[in-house]
Formats: structure tokens, sequence, C-alpha cells
């Protein structure tokens, strides 16, 4: 793939909630053990948003903290894009409540959803208007407030996920050798009863029957998941490799989706990379879908691992399904 004019991320900011849930917690409110969550997951905690706080209050505070990385003012910016699959509402548009609260007046706008690929989908889609030479500055947010539809008396999803949100900042690169270099993204909807959110869309409008049903959480085959993200994400990364001509030991930082530690073990043995490449915080984060990513990043910054000129690769895999997979050289 040519590119015009190379995107780089420019800054990053990201937010997760004060209120922690740890494992102990919810071995009080469902059946579930600290060993079990930890073996099965790798997660210890994960930070949840009070009552009020939606994503875009989330999606705000990481915006804010890119913005002041960066040194700019958020009108400085042309568009807002926002990655979630948990909107405050169905309208207006997460992305219209972030410019109004960012005070970023004349910035346009709109939300991307790919579920736990919604991040590197808008990634992408927001690079294009750096590289036809469109935009000059393009945010791009991922944020969700994941305990909105979850079932806390469901254990086989409440252990997994939480809130959090990560924002970045995308410029053109005015130097060579920095910036997104490729990427692949692939859906496949035949798995999309595997992971969903049946209630309060079109097909089944909000009711008092959808509610008895639990329609409005989140409903999972975990296993199902866990099959397909293994296999597609190491396939798709695999090819992004070969056609970059690269090696996974050549990866310095590997960013992936935090949905399962064992997820992201397997996919980096498979593809060969190096185990100190492997970025991983999801014990203290948990699954924040459209916030994983981001907020992993802000951990390979806070481990050194990510230099100027590193050689990154993020990866996803999410409900839909929904696969992501993107090379870049940190730009800063
Ligand atoms: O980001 C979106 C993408 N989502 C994912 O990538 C999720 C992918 N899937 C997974 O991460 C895993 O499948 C889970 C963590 C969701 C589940 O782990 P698993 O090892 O696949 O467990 P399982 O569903 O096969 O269940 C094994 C056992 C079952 O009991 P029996 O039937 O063997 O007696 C479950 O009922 O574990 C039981 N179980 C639990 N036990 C204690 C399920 N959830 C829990 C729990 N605590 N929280």
């Amino acid at each position: 793939m040519s590119q015009l004019v190379r995107a780089k991320i420019s800054a990053l900011g990201t937010y997760v909630p004060p209120r922690v849930l740890s494992n102990a917690d919810l071995e009080k409110m469902v059946e579930t053990s600290n060993d079990w969550i930890l073996e099965r997951t790798g997660i210890r905690e994960r930070h949840l948003a009070d009552k009020g706080v939606a994503t875009s209050d989330l999606a705000v505070e990481a915006a804010r903290k890119a913005l002041v990385q960066r040194g700019i003012p958020a009108t400085d910016l042309e568009a807002i894009l926002v990655a979630t699959v948990t909107p405050d509402m169905f309208f207006p548009s997460t992305a219209c409540l972030v410019q109004h609260k960012l005070g970023a007046s004349g910035v346009w706008g709109f939300d991307l959803s790919a579920a736990c690929s919604a991040f590197l989908y808008a990634l992408q889609t927001g690079a294009q208007y750096i590289s036809t030479g469109m935009h000059k500055k393009v945010m791009v947010i991922g944020s969700d407030v994941m305990s909105s539809i979850i079932d806390y008396t469901d254990r086989a999803t409440c252990v997994i996920f939480g809130d959090g949100a990560g924002a970045v900042i995308l410029e053109p690169a005015e130097e060579d050798g920095v910036g997104l270099i490729d990427y692949i993204h692939e859906v496949d909807g035949s798995g999309g009863n595997a992971l969903y959110m049946p209630g309060g869309g079109s097909l089944n409008p909000s009711s008092r029957e959808t509610v008895e049903k639990k329609m409005h959480y989140v409903h999972q085959d975990g296993q199902a998941v866990f099959k397909f993200a293994v296999r597609k994400q190491t396939e798709l990364c695999e090819k992004l490799l070969k056609r970059n001509n690269l090696k996974g030991c050549d990866i310095d930082a590997f960013i992936p989706h935090q949905a399962n530690r064992r997820i992201i073990t397997a996919t980096a043995d498979r593809l060969g990379l190096r185990p100190e490449s492997l970025v991983i915080n999801i014990d203290r984060f948990g699954n924040t879908t459209a916030g994983t990513i981001p907020l992993a990043m802000q951990t390979a910054v806070e481990e050194g691992k990510l230099k100027k000129g590193s050689l990154v690769m993020l990866a996803s895999v999410g409900a839909g399904f929904t696969v992501g997979a993107t090379l870049l050289r940190w730009a800063y």
C-alpha cells in the first residue's frame, strides 16, 4: 500500500476512572475466585466508572492529556473520531459530545463501531485524512464504559471487562522512518452471535421484554471467540509481516488488544515475537474494548518500549468478528 503522506502518532493521552474492582471484590459478587480469573484471563483488577460518568467523559479526559502533551488547543484539531461500542446514547454521536466538551469549535467528527477493533479501524480511517492531505491534525479516541452493558450476576463476562479510554493525535510525518506503515483489516460477520448485545437496536427495540430477557447485556461464547482470536490475529499479523519483509523478531513492541493474557501469549509464540516486545497490562485494566490499545501504548511508553523509530505491531480481534493488524514506527 502506498500512501501520499505518511501519518504519524504525535501524542497520546489515556484515562481510567479511579474506582477499582478487584478479583477479591468479584468473589463477593459471583461464584468465582481470584485463582480462576488470574489463570484463565490474567486479570487482577479493572477500573469502573461511577454512575453518571459516560464514555464521552472518559474520552475527554484522555483527549485533554493528548492535547497537553502536544501543546495545542482543541481548536487546532480538524476531526475527532471516537471508537466505541458504548456511546453515551444512540445519537448524537459521542464525537459530537466530545467536541463540545473540549470546546473544539469548527471541528467535525463521528463515531466508529467495530467493538474491540474499533481503535485500529478509527486509527486507519483518521490516517487516510492525513495521507490525502485533507487534514493536518486528527484526534482518534478509543473509549468504552463496558460496565454499562455488563451483567454483574454473569460470572462468564463480568470478570473480564473494565472501563477506560485513550486518545492519539495523528499528523503528517514530516521525516522519513516514522509513522504508520501498513495495515490489514478483515471482518467476518458469521461470528456475530459469538459476542453481541442483542437488545436496544432496530431489531429488538428496548421494551420490558428485552430488559427481562437481559438483552441489554453482553453475551459471549468465550471459547469460540478465543479460538477465532488466536487463529485470525496470528494470520493477519503474519501476512502483514510477510508483505513488509519482516519477521516476528524484528518487532520492538507488540501492542495487542487486551482480551485475555493467553490469547496474547499464544499469538506471540506463533509469530516468533521476542518476549520483551510483548506489552501486557490486562492485569490492571481488564478488557476495556476500544480503550485497550491506547492504554497499552501508554504502558509501553512507561516500560521504555516505545522510542523514536521503534517498530510497533498493533493487533486486535473483537465482536463482529472484526480483526485488525497495523505496523508503524513510533514517532517521538
Ligand atoms: O474483546 C472481545 C473478545 N473477547 C475475547 O477475546 C474473550 C475470549 N475468551 C476468553 O477469554 C475465555 O474463553 C474466557 C475467559 C471468557 C473463559 O475462559 P475459558 O477457559 O474458555 O473457560 P470456559 O468458558 O471454557 O469455562 C470453563 C469452566 C466452566 O465450568 P465447567 O463447565 O468446566 O464446570 C465455566 O462455567 O469455567 C467456568 N467459569 C468460571 N469459573 C469461575 C466460567 N467463568 C467463570 C468464572 N469463575 N468467572
